[in-house]
């Protein structure tokens, strides 16, 4: 049943060039140039003129809410939230009626996102799920949704999930877009393409695994990690410090790049190793900067890179090698070096990579 992989956790990493290309199937159809998603379809007209989203979502699903939100303020020039389920069920939220509600959960099960989409429900809202498991409970509440296709996952850490949400996300955020009119044809087209040559790049990340496995044994006797990133890689920078913690129990932090001279870097020291999520983007300039704040402070320099960036490679003592993509379609990407990172220090130390302690793989209790 791991199909011939050591841990279920790899093998659902591995899978993902195939799972992204069964979620994008069917839907994404570059050279015609559409997004066929019924259920966005039926409320189209609602979510173009909605004067917010609210995304809610837990954990590895809350990220993904985070990735969406900057890409669809972009795309679609729409107000976005996201919200914890759990704060946002309990605080006595403003939802106003025709506010449009995107819930993002694997299980479908979780307790928080259910019970705060129904209320959410009451209060007129319009809630579109984005859930990997047909007909669970938050796909049965949803008025309408997308499923991420991404097939049983069984590794308590969440990995193809992540990606296959990411993928309907973007989807959503580009044919919402493109019917607002908040995207020019040729950008709507060109990020088409890019999107369908994910799967395809997926693969070439998990080619070099090898190489990420040698610097999982380099820093697997670390006590603490942190993680940066900027704009779309903000929150890729905050699953990748989840990931490390949940697999290794090596206590491990993200931040957005910029907020690291506001109180974390008074961590730096030569023990510490600093992943930055650092390919080319509108901000690389800046996360440039934010690493060379690092290496003065002797920190050991970790990066996701784009191939062929030897200027950020030579201020580094390791590298992860992405291909280029666009930057909006880059997170999807830049999170698999991450997961295999976090997958072979959890090896390197004997955890059980799996069904890491006291953690289970739906929280239905609150
Ligand atoms: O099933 P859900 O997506 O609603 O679950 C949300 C979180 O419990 C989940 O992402 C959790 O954080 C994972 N262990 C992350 O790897």
């Amino acid at each position: 049943e791991k199909g011939g992989y050591d841990h279920f956790m790899l093998k659902e990493i591995f899978e993902q060039p195939t799972t992204i290309y069964d979620c994008l199937r069917g839907r994404l159809d570059a050279a015609a140039g559409t997004i066929t998603m019924a259920g966005v379809q039926q409320y189209a007209e609602q979510i173009i003129n909605a004067n917010r989203i609210v995304i809610i979502a837990c954990g590895t699903s809350w990220h993904a809410g985070l990735v969406a939100e900057y890409i669809i303020e972009e795309l679609c020039r729409i107000n976005v939230e996201v919200e914890y389920a759990s704060e946002f069920r309990y605080r006595n939220p403003v939802i106003n009626k025709g506010d449009v509600i995107i819930a993002i959960s694997q299980s479908g099960e979780t307790a928080d996102t259910l019970v705060a989409i129904e209320s959410a429900k009451e209060k007129g809202a319009i809630i579109l799920g984005v859930v990997n498991v047909v007909g669970s409970s938050i796909a049965r509440a949803s008025h309408a949704g997308a499923y991420t296709h991404a097939g049983p996952e069984i590794g308590v850490a969440s990995t193809k999930a992540f990606t296959a949400q990411l993928t309907v996300l973007m989807m959503i955020a580009l044919k919402v877009g493109y019917m607002k009119g908040s995207i020019s044809n040729d950008r709507y087209r060109q990020l088409l393409n890019e999107l369908d040559a994910v799967p395809e790049k997926a693969a070439w990340v998990l080619n070099h695994h090898e190489h990420i496995k040698s610097i999982a044994e380099k820093y697997k006797d670390a006590r603490d990690f942190l993680y940066l990133g900027r704009g779309y890689n903000f929150a890729i920078a905050l699953e990748g410090a989840l990931k490390l913690k949940e697999i290794s129990y090596i206590h491990a932090e993200g931040y957005p790049a910029a907020e690291m001279k506001h109180g974390p870097i008074a961590l730096v020291d030569e023990n510490l190793p600093v992943v930055f999520v650092a390919t080319k983007d509108i901000y690389h300039e800046k996360v440039v900067s934010n690493m060379q704040e690092i290496k003065a402070r002797k920190g050991k320099l970790l990066a996701v890179i784009t191939e062929g960036d030897e200027t950020s490679k030579a201020i580094c003592d390791d590298v992860m090698i992405v291909p280029e993509a666009d930057e909006v379609i880059a997170p999807l990407i830049n999170v698999i070096p991450l997961q295999l990172l976090s997958y072979y220090i959890g090896v390197a130390k004997g955890c059980n990579v799996d069904m890491p302690r006291n953690l289970a793989k739906s929280v239905t209790v609150e």
